[in-house]
């Protein structure tokens, strides 16, 4: 019987690779090139499913546009902001994502981040490579201490919840604020605030978890920001356009929020201008799942519901 025919649109790790040229005939793209649309399209004639990356924009027209012979498309990322659902749905195209398998990564950086913006890491390692370090100096490159402040985390999901988990170790007090509170075991301890102003406010450390739609677009306004408290750090692992960049590059340069760390930005990876020059922003660039063993379990996660698809099961991890 004939494999399934697959279009993946970027390089995988090669064991990802090895096992989808095992279950389904493959067409794989090893040019290290992001495919327009145009290319994307012309791919897909005659294949049966796509294997897709955040890098990839499904709009509605390109949803519309897809080959007829299409029957499901699997992205590589928990996040799935670029694919317009409401057109997949609507087509009645089912699309699966990796959740779980990159939580503890994406929860590392943010604690590198964290500890990198309120330590100053940008500053430091530049006057190392600069080679601009003239002595250790008492008032030298002073940070901030996260070791007992006011963690807020928006959106208490799984990365959250992971995040909450290894900032425990620093004795920081959790806030949280999602839309519902949620229960006693999953909050452990947590404290729950029902409006984002309410959580901006109490927030030392605010980190970003929650999934860019839109409601959460340009969240992170001046506004909010401004409700910081003194020395806070803002840290962002989730998606770029969750925060207005004017509205932070300009608080920033005003020292409130004291310092940023961000690992994801809008027009990735085309990022603002002015955050390269932020001596108080430390930048990472989308890092939030880049392990081997990560990007191998996104790799297997997205096979696991394209052969259950193909093999009529339900998808383990359906949008
Ligand atoms: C995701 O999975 O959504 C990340 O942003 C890419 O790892």
């Amino acid at each position: 019987m004939s494999r399934p025919r697959l279009l993946i649109t970027r390089q995988l790790p090669e064991a990802v690779e090895a096992r989808a040229a095992r279950s389904f005939d493959v067409e794989f793209n090893h040019s290290g090139a992001v495919w327009d649309r145009a290319t994307l399209l012309e791919k897909a004639q005659n294949k049966d499913a796509l294997l897709v990356t955040v890098t990839d924009r499904l709009d509605a027209a390109t949803i519309a546009a897809l080959p007829q012979s299409i029957r499901m498309m699997a992205t590589f990322s928990v996040g799935y902001d670029h694919i317009d659902m409401t057109a997949a749905r609507k087509r009645g195209l089912p699309v699966s994502n990796t959740p779980d398998v990159l939580t503890d990564a994406t929860a590392e950086i943010a604690i590198l981040l964290m500890l990198g913006a309120a330590r100053g890491a940008t500053t430091g390692a530049a006057a190392i490579r600069d080679a601009t370090w003239s002595s250790w100096a008492p008032t030298g490159m002073l940070g901030i201490q996260v070791t007992g402040k006011r963690l807020g985390i928006l959106g208490l999901g799984r990365i959250g919840q992971a995040v909450a988990r290894r900032a425990r170790a620093f004795d920081m007090e959790i806030h949280y604020h999602n839309r519902k509170r949620l229960s006693p075991q999953t909050e452990a301890g947590a404290i729950w605030h029902d409006t984002a102003e309410s959580l901006f406010a109490v927030s030392d450390v605010l980190t970003i978890h929650c999934a860019s739609t839109t409601e959460t677009r340009g969240l992170v306004s001046a506004a909010r920001l401004a409700l910081m408290p003194d020395e806070a750090v803002l840290v962002n692992t989730a998606r770029g356009d969750i925060v207005d960049d004017d509205a932070l590059i300009a608080a920033l340069k005003a020292g409130r929020p004291a310092a940023a760390g961000l690992d994801v930005f809008n027009g990735e990876p085309n990022i603002h201008p002015g955050y390269r020059t932020l001596p108080n922003a430390f930048l990472l660039p989308h890092l939030g799942s880049a392990t081997r063993a990560t990007r191998e379990a996104m790799g297997f996660k997205a096979l696991d519901n394209l052969e259950a698809l193909f093999a009529g099961r339900p998808l383990p991890d359906p949008v």
